[in-house]
């Protein structure tokens, strides 16, 4: 299956949101990755609700919505009603994973699972099948620019072969953090998915141009 371009939003200028989504409406990306943060699961707060009705409004893709907040459990449906198609918490602040899964899918959403930098991917071997993507950070989330851990290929290819022991390969692995030229076709090779790139992108010269050389090979 060819991979996956995720731009996320948390790099675009917020004062020309509607510009910046519009921009991946009209690039070669496949999803909007929506990171939304609490400050307190991450020492920074992006946006919550309000805004990402504003970008549902415009978005004319799928939206990947990332949350990096603690018990997620208390937003599952609100999610749902804004519009999220991919919803993904992060397995270190579910206390029962399993249920937050099962409770995701039941609201119509693709259910993911997010792991920190630290996070072994074995210890998701028992909800295999109630994933329908896992999504490797490789940064510390909290911020975007931050550069990319190299640990993450290793993890990659544990994940994948993980997933095939379970009979869960159509489980998507997501990449997340330090995303760019130098690494994004590595990262399929060893068996990612979708690929999140928020400064590659938007940071970019050409940011339309920087969408499509990491949407298309
Ligand atoms: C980090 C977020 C990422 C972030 C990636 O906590 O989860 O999605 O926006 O930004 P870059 O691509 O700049 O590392
Ligand atoms: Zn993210």
């Amino acid at each position: 299956m060819a991979h996956l371009l995720a731009p996320s939003l948390l790099a675009a200028d917020f004062a020309n949101l509607q510009r910046d989504v519009e921009l991946v409406n009209a690039s070669a990306a496949h999803w909007f990755h929506l990171d939304v943060m609490d400050g307190v699961f991450v020492p920074n707060i992006s946006f919550g609700m309000p805004v990402m009705e504003a970008i549902a409004r415009h978005a004319q893709k799928p939206l990947d919505v990332h949350l990096m907040i603690v018990d997620p459990d208390r937003y599952i449906d609100t999610f749902a009603k804004l519009g999220a198609n991919v919803l993904t918490v992060h397995a270190e602040a579910c206390t029962h994973l399993h249920r937050t899964l099962g409770a995701i899918r039941a609201a119509g959403m693709k259910a993911g699972v997010a792991l920190n930098p630290h996070t072994p991917v074995e210890g998701l071997r028992d909800v295999a099948n109630e994933l329908d993507l896992v999504c490797l950070m490789s940064v510390n989330p909290g911020f975007g620019g931050q550069s990319f851990i190299e640990r993450t290929y290793a993890k990659t290819r544990a994940l994948r072969a993980m997933l095939e022991e379970e009979g869960a390969s159509e489980v998507l692995i997501e990449i997340d953090g330090g995303v760019g030229n130098g690494n994004a076709k590595a990262l399929v090779e060893a068996g990612a998915n979708v690929l999140v790139a928020g400064s590659s992108v938007f940071r970019a010269e050409d940011p339309m141009e920087a969408a499509r050389q990491l949407a298309e090979f």
